[in-house]
């Protein structure tokens, strides 16, 4: 049932190419320039004239919230807050009419998630489901939604979930934004295309495992990391953190790279791995000069880059490299080398990845 892996999350973690593609199969139409998703089209007024848009969910679906905002704000231009369901649920959150709750959930059974839907429900507000389990509360709850189509999540860790959550949130906003007009055909197009070519990009990265089960060994027995990123990619830096901790039991914070100087750069010496994900886009110059910064200090710099980086390359003493891609879309493929190094620094320490301490694949009570 592991399919030959070791483990299900490292087979989840590979099945990625696959469910990617399932995921935007039936949806998007690369040759045709289209994007088809019957519980965006059914609800279209709705969702285009949203005065607001709030991302409701917890852990690893709250950071894929947090990447559909800058999306959403960047193409749709609408104003995006991202929740955690659990403080959303408790404080009596203003909701008005035209208000649009996007639910993110892989189970569909997350009970703060499923509460605070509720609550705003009763209040008005339109509820679109981003679920991976087809029939489950949230998804039953929700006025709309698009499954993320990802297949059984065995792992505790979620992975495959997580980018097939980015491709739905991807597309929702590229169909409103073109919708709206904020955004031209032309660069619809090109995004739709960016998509499309993300399951290859993936199966490309996946190549490079052996080379991150290096990395782990190397890194195994630090007791604290950093990871630092900026716009796009400041989620996939909290994401990477969430699944070291989960995994390897070792304390990691995500941080934006900008706020390193506010606190966290008194961290650093030479025993602190400073994980930048530094994919060639607007911010690109800036992480240069964080990553100046941390080396500056003795820290160590371990980078996901864009292949061919030669100035991040100079600079981290390691790197991990993904293809090209458009900055809006690189999130799905950063977050790929990070999965892997939380699997391979856990397999490392010999600990149960599947099943870690303490924790439950879904949370069903508070
Ligand atoms: O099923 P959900 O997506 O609602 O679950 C949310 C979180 O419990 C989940 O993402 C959790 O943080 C994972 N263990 C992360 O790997």
């Amino acid at each position: 049932e592991k399919g030959g892996f070791d483990h299900f999350m490292l087979k989840e973690i590979f099945e990625q190419p696959t469910t990617i593609f399932d995921c935007l199969r039936g949806r998007l139409d690369a040759s045709a320039g289209t994007i088809r998703m019957s519980g965006v089209d059914d609800n279209l007024d709705m969702l285009t004239n949203a005065r607001r848009i709030i991302m409701v969910a917890c852990g690893t679906s709250w950071h894929a919230g947090l990447v559909a905002e800058y999306v959403f704000e960047e193409l749709c231009r609408i104003p995006v807050e991202v929740e955690y369901a659990s403080e959303f649920r408790y404080r009596n959150p203003v909701i008005q009419t035209g208000d649009v709750i996007i639910a993110i959930s892989q189970s569909g059974e997350t009970a703060d998630t499923l509460v605070a839907i509720d609550k705003a429900k009763e209040q008005g507000a339109f509820i679109f489901g981003v679920v991976n389990v087809v029939g489950s509360s949230i998804a039953r709850v929700s006025h709309a939604g698009a499954h993320t189509h990802a297949g059984p999540e065995i792992g505790v860790a979620s992975t495959k979930a997580f980018t097939a959550q980015l491709a739905v949130l991807y597309m929702i906003a590229l169909k409103l934004g073109y919708a709206k007009g904020t955004i031209g055909m032309e660069r619809y197009t090109h995004l739709i295309n960016e998509l499309h070519m993300v399951p290859e990009k993936v199966a490309t990265v996946l190549e490079s495992s052996s080379r991150i089960k290096e990395l782990a060994e190397k890194y195994k027995d630090s007791t604290d990391f950093l990871y630092l990123g900026r716009g796009f990619n400041f989620p996939v830096a909290l994401e990477g953190a969430l699944k070291l901790k989960e995994i390897s039991y070792i304390h990691a914070e995500g941080y934006p790279a900008a706020e390193m100087k506010h606190g966290p750069i008194a961290l650093v010496e030479e025993t602190l791995p400073v994980v930048f994900v530094a994919t060639k886009d607007a911010y690109h110059e800036k992480l240069v000069s964080n990553a100046q910064e941390i080396k500056a200090r003795r820290g160590k710099v371990v980078a996901v880059i864009t292949e061919d980086d030669p100035v991040f390359t100079e600079i981290a003493d390691d790197t991990m490299s993904v293809p090209a891609a458009d900055e809006l879309i690189a999130p799905m493929l950063g977050v790929i080398p990070l999965q892997l190094l939380a699997y391979y620094i856990g397999l490392a320490k010999g600990l149960d990845v599947d099943k870690p301490r303490n924790l439950a694949k879904s949370v069903t009570v508070e």
